[in-house]
């Protein structure tokens, strides 16, 4: 049987999904797609996880689509089966955060990977790029899109025009990354942030996600009439009761979510 291309473990109530196609960088091979899709999802309908954290392996976080298989692929093998498209399907389908912890390269699609992440955190030594250019071919995993909502119009199209990466650093004061921290200390600082989040409301804190995530889809008075539905239906939850109880005992307590 064939090694698994991700490794899957928990934290607690945070799960942990590592790529692990040392060979390839851990390209997005259809193989690896699946089983990243599966674990998702896996994450997703289970109720003692909380928030999801998304990483690579010691060779970096991700190189982009396999590009042997795209060498492979006709335009209307791609085209029929939505390749790299179920990939943000699937992450669009998870109410659950997912932290990206960028450890090495993000490049092509693991660029996008990451992007499709809620919170990134990287290591000083990340760099991120959409080569595609290079290859003949451009983003295809959302690079376009998000990238000029994450770092504006001048740095996407330089990134996507000439192939050229951004650091770390670069990287966080253009908006993309939220952290930048060494190598050793991204990952526990990122599962600290996880298990943070993951002890909050959960329906609260998907309710946060959602009304975030729509405002890259709705105009500001659309997106503000969505973000009151959605604060005033959590008035009707019992964690908000209890949030708010909380607060105003006399002495201040710490809720417990339910
Ligand atoms: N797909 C498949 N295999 C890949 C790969 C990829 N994206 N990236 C690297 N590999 C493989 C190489 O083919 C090589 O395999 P072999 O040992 O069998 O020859 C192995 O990983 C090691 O690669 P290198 O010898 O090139 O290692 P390096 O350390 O010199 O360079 C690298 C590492 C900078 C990641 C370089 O491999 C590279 O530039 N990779 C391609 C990155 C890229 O262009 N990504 C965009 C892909 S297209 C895309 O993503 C489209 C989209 O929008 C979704």
């Amino acid at each position: 049987m064939s090694e698994s291309t991700i490794i899957v473990e928990r934290s607690e109530r945070v799960g942990v999904i590592r790529l692990n196609r040392p060979k390839a960088y851990n390209a997005l091979s259809g193989i690896l797609i699946n089983e990243l899709l599966d674990a998702l999802r896996s994450f997703e309908s289970d109720t003692n996880i909380g928030a999801i954290i998304l990483t690579g392996n010691d060779k970096g976080f991700c190189a982009g689509a396999d590009i042997k298989e795209q060498s492979e692929l006709s335009f209307v093998n791609a085209y029929n089966q939505d390749y790299l498209k179920n990939l943000n399907d699937g992450f669009f389908a998870v109410h659950k955060p997912i932290i990206g912890v960028i450890n090495g390269i993000a490049l092509g699609g693991g660029c996008e990977l990451a992007m499709m992440c809620d919170i990134l955190y990287a290591a000083e030594t990340a760099t991120f790029g959409q080569p595609e250019i290079t290859l003949g071919t451009i983003p295809g995993a959302g690079g376009t899109q998000r990238l000029i909502r994450a770092i504006g119009k001048s740095k996407a199209m330089h990134m996507i025009l000439t192939g050229e990466t951004i650091s770390a650093k670069e990287a966080e004061a253009a908006g993309l990354v939220a952290k930048v921290l060494p190598l050793e200390e991204v990952f526990s600082a990122a599962l600290k942030t996880a298990s943070k989040i993951a002890g909050f409301s959960a329906p609260v804190v998907a309710m946060a996600k959602e009304a975030v995530n729509e405002a890259e889809e709705l105009g500001l008075k659309n997106g503000l009439h969505f973000e009151s539905r959605l604060y005033h239906a959590t008035f009707g939850l019992e964690d908000h009761a209890e949030g708010f109880q909380a607060f105003l005992a006399k002495p201040k307590r710490t809720a417990q979510w339910k």
